[in-house]
């Protein structure tokens, strides 16, 4: 579903009416409204989208001074990159004098930012270094022109943006995750894969789908054959319960079970969600893989396997499976009101080398069939979702209870 016809009846007051309506019918999926309506989607960039902290790359694609990468969220361009002191720094990709997008190349290696259009030259850091003849207008002073910025925190070699420049600080919240993570090095890791997935579907609908595992026995058979979550705790207490008692021991990692849980409205602050957790894997089953055999070398202080897998989240979009051997992160970005980039990165230690010690096609292998599997169903979801016929129905009381969580959260925000 690419195009829904605007309806010239929606405003602002009419979606807090149905936000007042929808909060009124906890445990019941969102009305067709919330993924059809413009209004909703503007609002939701406003006040969710640009006010919250994404992931938006990993150190390594920075490394040398003048390294930069962009990042798309919206219809808005963002620039991240290393400054000449070696710091991370980003910006708006807006020229200060009329607009113009200044750098066009997704990423590269610059001195300077130079805007096609009049030609004002903008370091890296984004402060205004030239404007061509501007010393004409009496009282021009560059320093008034600078980039604007975006809000940044590095997090284990992960960089985060905000572009609420009020935002506060991310870094305090994962820190709450120092401890499980502390084994995988992250800030050490290397890409091995990454991908991005064009999903037609609005970013509700992508990340709820992400946030429930009721669908995974019908919808993703390789992934649930190995991972305990697709069915209920009752079932897969003594799997987990095992895996728990043998984890540092087989690690090597103390603590590498712990559990954090500070999420949507338990967050520590407003988009600054912070959540692990480690479930097991059934029996024989090492990591996420086509047989769940290895596809690399241990990561960071891993010693061995213990059949288990951690699951991350950082931020409201951004998500993290993380296997002895590999991790795969997960972030959600909308590009529209019914297009949503899904973008996946599978990280490896950081001295593995491909070819000698990984496949990067063995790697991505499960999450990405089980992407294509997501994908295939969203689209699905979209169609029918977006139909004026649509009664939504009730929520699943545990397998669907974080998406309730996200939907309750997600209308106090629209509210604000
Ligand atoms: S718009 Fe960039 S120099 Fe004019
Ligand atoms: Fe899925």
């Amino acid at each position: 579903m690419k195009v829904i016809a605007t309806d010239v009846n929606d405003n602002v007051a009419r979606m807090k009416e149905m936000v007042a309506e929808q909060q009124k019918k906890s445990g019941v999926a969102a009305d067709p409204y919330f993924y059809r309506s413009h209004v909703t989607y503007e609002q939701e960039l406003s006040n969710i989208i640009f006010k919250s902290w994404l992931y938006a790359g990993h150190i390594s694609q920075v490394p040398n001074n003048g390294d930069y990468f962009l990042m798309d969220i919206g219809e808005d361009s963002i620039i991240v990159s290393r400054d000449q002191n070696g710091e991370i720094q980003s910006q708006h990709n807006i020229c200060r004098h009329r607009g113009a997008r200044v750098c066009e190349e997704p990423s590269g290696n610059r001195k300077t930012f130079v805007c096609p259009y009049h030609g004002w030259v903008y370091n890296t850091d984004g402060s205004l270094k030239a404007a061509r003849h501007m010393d004409a207008l009496e009282g021009f002073d560059c320093s008034d022109y600078n980039l604007k910025k975006v809000k940044v925190n590095v997090y284990k070699g992960m960089i985060f943006i905000n572009c609420d420049i009020n935002a506060e600080e991310f870094l305090p919240s994962l820190q709450k995750l120092d401890i499980p993570f502390s084994g995988y090095h992250m800030e050490n890791a290397k890409i091995a894969q990454k991908k991005t997935y064009k999903v037609d579907a609005n970013w509700k609908l992508v990340l709820e789908n992400y946030l429930e595992c009721y669908h995974c026995a019908t919808s993703h058979r390789q992934y649930a054959k190995m991972h305990t979550l697709k069915d209920l705790a009752c079932n897969t207490d003594s799997l987990n319960q095992a895996m728990h008692e043998r984890s540092a021991e087989a690690t090597g990692i103390d603590g590498v079970a712990n559990e954090v849980w500070a999420i949507y409205d338990d967050a520590p602050h407003f988009g600054g969600c912070v959540y692990t957790s480690r479930y097991a894997l059934y029996d024989g089953f090492k990591t996420g893989s086509q047989d769940g055999q290895p596809v690399a070398p241990l990561m960071g202080d891993f010693k061995g396997y213990d059949g288990g897998v951690g699951d991350y989240q950082m931020g409201p979009l951004t998500f993290m499976l993380n296997y002895p051997d590999h991790c795969v992160l997960y972030r959600f970005v909308p590009r529209g009101l019914t297009e949503t980039d899904m973008e996946i990165i599978w990280f490896v230690n950081g001295d593995a080398e491909e070819g000698a010690d990984y496949n990067p096609e063995k790697v991505s292998w499960l999450w990405h069939h089980t992407t294509l599997e997501d994908e295939f169903i969203i689209m699905r979801n979209s169609a029918g979702v977006n139909s004026r016929f649509f009664e939504p129905g009730p929520y699943h009381p545990e397998f669907e209870e974080i998406s309730m969580q996200f939907v309750a959260w997600y209308l106090d925000a629209l509210a604000r």
